[in-house]
C-alpha cells in the first residue's frame, strides 16, 4: 500500500479546478446499463472506485473506453445479470448496479455488499422498496436474487430514511418498468439530481415534486447521450479545510456553491472569509480558527456526513471546544484515534465528538481507516510540525484523484511513497 508524507506548515495558496464527483459518477456509470446504446460520460474522476464500476460494466457485457476524464460506455450488448462476489467486494457502493441490472435484464443476482469501515451499511430500504415495486427478492448466504414478476411496477414508496443508495436503486429499477413509481422522502443530495438529469438526457421521464418526492414514469426505450458529471462537493470541502487549517487563500473553480449552503456558515463561524461566486468560491483564513459548537451531520441539505472528518481535522487547532454530532453512520469516528496520536484533544461520547483546540499538532506515522478519515489525516498533516506519514492511502485513492498533486499545486509539501 502506498503512503503519503506530508511536511507542510505553509499556507495553501492558489486556485484549482475541483474533480468530478465520485458519488455522482458511480450511479451514472451504473445507469448506462439501462441505456442499450453509447454514452459519453465527461468529467468522470479517475479513481479506484470508478475503475471498479468499469470492471462491473465490462463483466456485464458493456464495451468501455477510458479517456483521461471521459468514459465511453456502449451497453448495446449487455447479456449478463449476475455480478460475482469478487467484483462486488471491490467497491461497497456496487449495490447501485442492482437497480440498473434489474431494470435492463428483469433479473439480477449479486452478493450482498458487506459493511465497511464506517458502518454496517444495511440495504433493507433498497430491498423493501423493490418488493413494493413487485420484484421477487430472495436472499441466502449473502447472495441476493431479484426478479421482475409483475409487468406493471406502479407503486408508491415512502422511505423511512432518505437513503441515497435506496433512492438511486428505486429510480434505476423503475426507469424502464411500465407504470408510475412515486418515491416519498427520497434523498435530495445533488448527486441524485445529477443522476436524474443524466437519465432524462437518455430519454427517461423522471421529475421532482415538493421536497423529497420523485415521480418516475417508466419508458420503453432509452438512447445514448453525452453527459458531464457535476463536481465533487466533498473534495471541494476537503480543500476548504486545508486552506482553513493552514491560514491560506484558495479559490475553487467548477463548483456549484448552492451545494454548500449549510457548510459555508460553519467555515465563517470558524473565522474564515468565504466569497461565494456561484461557480467558484474563495476561502481565506488569515486570523486563526475559532471553535464551532453545533455541527450535526444530516441528510442533504443538512451538513454532509462525508465532510465530518476533514472538518474535524480543521477544528483540532481551533481556539475553544467544538462539538460534532455524527447522525448518519454509526462508526464514522475511526480517524479520531489517529488525530489524537498527532496531538489532537478529542473525546467521543457515543455519536458526539468534543474537540478541544490545541496550539500544535505533531507529525507522526498514522493510518487511513476509510476514505474521508484518510483525507482528514492529510489535512491535519498540512498543519503538523514535522513529517506526517499516512499509510493505507488506497482508502484515499477511492475518492480523491491523486490527492498529493491537488494539494501540491496549492503549495503543500506532500509526496507519495509507492510501496
Ligand atoms: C451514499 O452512501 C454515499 N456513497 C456516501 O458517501 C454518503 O456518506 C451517504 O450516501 C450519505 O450521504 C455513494 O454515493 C457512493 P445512505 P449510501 O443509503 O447510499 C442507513 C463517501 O465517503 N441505511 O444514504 O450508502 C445507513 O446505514 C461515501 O463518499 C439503512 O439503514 O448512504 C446509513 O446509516 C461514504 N438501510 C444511512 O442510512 C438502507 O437500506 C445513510 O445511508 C440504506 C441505508
Amino acid at each position: 500500500m502506498d503512503s503519503l508524507i506530508v511536511n507542510s506548515r505553509r499556507p495553501l495558496v492558489g486556485e484549482t479546478v475541483v474533480q468530478g464527483s465520485k458519488n455522482s459518477s458511480l450511479p451514472i456509470l451504473a445507469a448506462t446499463v439501462l441505456v442499450g446504446g453509447v454514452c459519453q460520460i465527461h468529467n468522470c474522476p479517475h479513481l479506484t472506485d470508478t475503475d471498479a464500476a468499469i470492471s462491473i460494466l465490462r463483466h456485464l457485457g458493456c464495451k468501455v473506453k477510458k479517456g483521461i476524464n471521459t468514459v465511453t460506455v456502449d451497453s448495446s450488448a449487455v447479456s449478463c445479470f449476475n455480478i460475482p462476489d469478487s467484483l462486488m467486494r471491490e467497491m461497497r457502493s456496487s449495490i447501485v448496479f442492482l437497480g440498473s441490472v434489474l431494470g435492463r435484464m428483469g433479473k439480477a443476482e449479486l452478493s450482498a455488499p458487506g459493511g465497511c469501515e464506517i458502518g454496517l451499511r444495511p440495504i433493507d430500504l433498497h430491498l423493501n422498496a423493490l418488493k413494493i415495486m413487485g420484484f421477487r427478492i430472495e436472499e441466502d448466504y449473502g447472495y441476493i436474487r431479484c426478479e421482475k414478476v409483475k409487468e406493471n411496477c406502479s407503486s408508491v414508496i415512502s422511505l423511512s430514511f432518505p437513503s441515497v443508495g435506496a433512492t438511486e436503486n428505486i429510480i434505476l429499477a423503475a426507469a424502464l418498468s411500465k407504470g408510475r413509481t412515486i418515491i416519498h422522502n427520497a434523498a435530495r443530495e445533488p448527486e441524485i439530481y445529477d443522476l436524474v438529469a443524466f437519465l432524462n438526457e437518455c430519454g427517461c421521464k423522471i421529475s421532482f415534486r415538493m421536497q423529497g418526492t420523485v415521480v418516475i414514469e417508466g419508458v420503453r426505450k432509452l438512447h445514448g447521450c453525452r453527459y458531464t458529471v457535476m463536481s465533487d462537493r466533498i473534495v471541494a470541502l476537503t480543500y476548504m479545510t486545508g486552506a482553513a487549517i493552514t491560514g491560506g487563500d484558495v479559490t475553487l473553480h467548477g463548483i456549484n456553491t448552492n451545494h454548500f449552503r449549510t457548510v459555508i456558515p460553519v467555515f465563517e463561524s470558524a473565522g474564515c472569509y468565504v466569497e461565494d461566486r456561484k461557480s467558484q468560491l474563495r476561502i481565506r483564513a488569515d486570523r486563526g480558527l475559532r471553535a464551532v459548537r453545533d455541527i450535526r451531520t444530516l441528510p442533504y441539505p443538512g451538513f454532509p456526513t462525508d465532510a465530518q472528518a476533514p472538518v474535524m481535522a480543521m477544528l483540532t487547532v481551533a481556539q475553544g471546544t467544538s462539538v460534532i454530532i455524527e447522525n448518519i453512520f454509526e462508526s464514522r469516528f475511526k480517524h479520531v484515534s489517529e488525530l489524537v496520536r498527532m496531538g489532537a484533544k478529542i473525546k467521543i461520547e457515543g455519536k458526539v465528538a468534543l474537540i478541544d483546540g490545541v496550539k500544535e499538532l505533531y507529525g507522526t506515522s498514522v493510518t487511513a481507516s476509510d476514505l474521508r478519515g484518510g483525507a482528514a489525516l492529510v489535512v491535519a498533516g498540512l498543519f503538523a510540525k514535522g513529517s506526517t506519514v499516512i499509510g493505507n492511502v488506497a482508502h484515499i485513492d477511492r475518492g480523491y484523484e491523486k490527492i498529493e498533486d491537488s494539494f501540491k499545486c496549492l503549495g503543500a509539501d506532500i509526496k507519495r511513497i509507492k510501496q
